[in-house]
């Protein structure tokens, strides 16, 4: 059996015909055409904020960071557990990366946020990840970001980086209207797919008028530059694959909520790994399904496992490791040992999962987990 790690959610070409035929007929591929402000409609309605359609996940965080004001040189609270991207985009925006840990659910540390907005008063946001699509701590995170600014009499802005998390909630509640802002990527990993792309959500009309003129180079009107911006615009041909996408979310979130669910008991009833924890309440989307191997045995035993289901045909990912503070280029920003995010990221494997996973594929999996945990004992 070969297994992938991912087969993304794409519409069948019926389904979009007549679409792509009307913009290659009528050459309105890009410029905010119909499409693009079609699906903008969709997920302002879908998270109930407003939402401005950007080229990446990565460019949707840069602009939202200089769009609330990041000052050049001012740190920016991160997770060092996250994809690089995070990082990435607090440099390119101007600001100095500081990581904090995580929590034994991958989701940043509320206690070390504050220690660090506590040790540090130059912070000028911080940058929590839903990883994998598990909520962050939201509330808790709002309540001590808006405190340390207050008691500094500066602001402090509270971005989400819901890069996996289109159509995750908390409580009854939609990410997409926490913090300041949330930025989702809806490139071909993530559960909402427009082969490339990305969101930014905000209560803010200004803030979202502002991320506008920055994905149009900085033109407000005639052609004339207020601010500073670059390309950052979604063509109409990405448009029509998420247009498509998000009439299907419902029934693609539930769909994986099922298949992780009994993956999960699968692996639990006949295996030694360990699983993230998902609390009642919250709706996960599981970009990544991630197990855990046991502490005293990482990493070998993590590497060793990967190879072998990779002989079995089973394709995996350690996500996310190495963590960003100990990437090569990012060491430089590492001023402390984060140890339970050294930990995790050296015991975390991504088994493939996707919308289309079979009982079958998941069965087969987690039989090559169990025949190799007896192979090794
Ligand atoms: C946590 C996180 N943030 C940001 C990004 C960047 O998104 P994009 O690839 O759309 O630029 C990713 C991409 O996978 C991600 O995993």
């Amino acid at each position: 059996m070969k297994i992938p790690l991912i087969n993304p959610d794409l519409p069948r070409i019926d389904q979009v015909k007549d679409s792509f035929d009307e913009i290659l007929k009528s050459g309105k591929i890009t410029n905010f055409g119909k499409f693009v402000r079609d699906f903008e409609a969709k997920t302002d309605e879908y998270l109930g904020v407003e939402t401005v359609s950007l080229s990446s996940g990565t460019v949707s965080l840069i602009f939202g960071l200089q769009a609330l004001g990041l000052q050049r040189g001012a740190k920016v609270i991160i997770p060092s557990f996250s994809f690089v991207a995070t990082a990435q985009a607090v440099l390119y925006a101007g600001g100095i990366p500081i990581f904090a840990e995580v929590e034994d659910d991958l989701n940043i540390s509320v206690d070390d946020i504050e220690r660090l907005l506590s040790e540090h008063d130059d912070v000028g946001a911080v940058i929590a990840v839903h990883m994998y699509g598990l909520p962050a701590r939201a509330l808790d995170l709002e309540r001590i970001v808006s405190a340390a600014a207050e008691r500094r009499g500066k602001k402090i802005s509270l971005i989400f980086d819901a890069a996996h998390a289109f159509g995750s909630a908390q409580d009854g509640r939609r990410v997409g209207s926490f913090g300041d802002m949330e930025v989702f990527s809806l490139s071909a990993t993530k559960v909402l797919v427009a082969v490339e792309g990305g969101l930014v959500a905000t209560r803010n009309p200004e803030t979202a008028n502002r991320i506008r003129d920055m994905r149009n180079y900085g033109i407000s009107s005639k052609y004339n530059a207020h601010f500073p911006g670059i390309n950052g615009k979604m063509s109409e041909f990405h448009a029509i694959v998420g247009l498509h996408n998000i009439q299907h979310i419902d029934g693609l979130l539930e769909t994986r909520q099922i298949k992780a669910r009994s993956f999960r008991k699968i692996i639990a009833e006949n295996t030694r790994f360990g699983l993230i924890e998902w609390p009642e309440g919250a709706v996960h989307t599981v970009k990544d399904f991630t197990i855990l191997v046991p502490e005293e045995k990482a990493p070998g035993y993590r590497d060793r496992l990967m190879h072998y289901l990779g002989g079995k045909g089973i394709e995996t990912r350690s996500y996310f490791y190495p963590p960003i503070h100990e990437q090569e280029y990012f060491k430089a920003f590492s001023t402390r040992k984060l140890p339970k995010t050294e930990s995790l990221s050296r015991r975390v494997l991504s088994l493939p999962f996707y919308t289309s996973i079979s009982d079958k594929e998941m069965s087969y999996i987690t039989e090559q987990l169990s025949q190799f945990e007896r192979e090794l004992s």
